[in-house]
């Protein structure tokens, strides 16, 4: 599905914060990844691993006082080299987001119809009954009921799988490119959570949407991602497909985040679910920053930090132990 350029280029991604104590961390260090056009990607990892900031960098909303380094490149525009106006002329329009609380991205003063044409006519530039017209399709297509009847309500009077369905109806009014939606489904009960999920697909087939999923559910992720991307302390420890990075997981972090989840799988590889929590940012240990939670790790892994290698496949690793080579199959 990847055309030789995608749809989202970012090179050698980093984001510096500022410290309670005057000085600068890095949240972000060296991330590369890219998106075609249809394609789901998604983006795991614990808390703290970097993966909204990453998302923001995109669209420019970094909180203040970050810095960025790297190359972030969006359907042939570089957006680093354009500053600041290059992801503010995309936001909304060609890049659009959606978060795990709707009730952020939506007004809770003004009616549904009301924000989705607000959004359209100034994205857009076309006339109120265009407009209106394009948010009731928008509203039908993410299977409001009554779609007409809904412009006129607010938020608050939409149950919360219903006000995500709005929020991304709106995020996509506008017929933006990519789609982030970042822990989409957290707040949401599993049935409801399975019905965006579905949504999430069509519209990618339908509107050949290209997504960034980020999540740190693997279990959604499994749903939906075609390639999967995994953050630790900031930096990109393994990627590929879903069915090998999901199923056949080879760094010792993704086998960990797997055998913790509640239904464990896959079952038969030989580490047990992960001990410790994540580094924060200003913290993050020597070489490799999984280390003091890792059962392969070797007195290089303390030393230097592991690039990330190509393994095949489209596969990529940043473990030089890599123990599943040395597990049969
Ligand atoms: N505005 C901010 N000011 C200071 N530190 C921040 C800010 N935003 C994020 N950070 C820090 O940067 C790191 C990465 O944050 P980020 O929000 O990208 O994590 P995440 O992977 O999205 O985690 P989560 O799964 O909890 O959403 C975290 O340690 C976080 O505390
Ligand atoms: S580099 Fe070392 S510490 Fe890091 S995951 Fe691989 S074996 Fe573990
Ligand atoms: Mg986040």
């Amino acid at each position: 599905m990847m055309d030789s350029a995608p749809l989202l280029a970012v090179k050698g991604l980093t984001i510096a914060l500022p410290t309670a104590e005057g000085g600068r961390a890095f949240a972000v260090r060296g991330v590369d990844l890219s998106i075609g056009e249809g394609e789901i990607v998604g983006l795991a990892g614990e808390s703290g691993s970097g993966k909204t900031l990453s998302a923001l960098a995109v669209l420019g909303l970094l909180p203040a006082g970050a810095s960025i380094g790297g190359q972030i490149r969006f359907d042939g525009r570089d957006l680093t080299a354009e500053g600041g106006q290059g992801a503010a002329a995309v936001r909304g329009r060609d890049v659009a987001m959606v978060f795990q609380d709707p009730m952020t991205a939506l007004h809770p003063m003004l009616s549904v119809g009301r924000q989705m044409t607000e959004h359209l006519v100034f994205h857009r530039r076309i006339g109120q009954a265009e407009a209106d017209a394009t948010a009731v399709a928008m509203l039908e297509r993410v299977r409001i009921p009554n779609p007409r009847a809904a412009m006129k309500r607010y938020p608050h009077q939409f149950s919360g799988g219903m006000r995500q369905r709005i929020a991304i109806a709106s995020a996509l009014a506008a017929g933006p490119k990519l789609l982030i939606a970042d822990e989409p489904t957290t707040a949401l009960d599993v049935t409801v959570q399975a019905g965006i999920l579905r949504l999430i697909e069509s519209l990618r087939r339908e509107l050949k949407l290209s997504v960034l999923l980020i999540t740190h559910d693997l279990g959604v992720m499994s749903a939906l991602a075609d390639r999967v991307y995994v953050l630790y302390a900031g930096r990109v420890v393994e990627r590929g497909s879903r069915a090998d990075v999901l199923a056949r997981p080879r760094h010792p972090y993704t086998r960990g985040l797997l055998d913790a989840l509640p239904h464990g799988s896959p079952a038969d590889h030989p580490l047990s679910a992960l001990p410790g929590a994540p580094p924060a940012i200003g913290r993050f240990p020597s070489g490799c920053a999984f280390h003091p939670r890792c059962g392969f790790a070797q007195d290089v892994c303390r030393a230097d930090i592991p690039d990330l290698l190509d393994v095949g496949a489209g596969s990529a690793i940043a473990c030089p132990v890599d123990p599943l080579a040395a597990v049969p199959a």
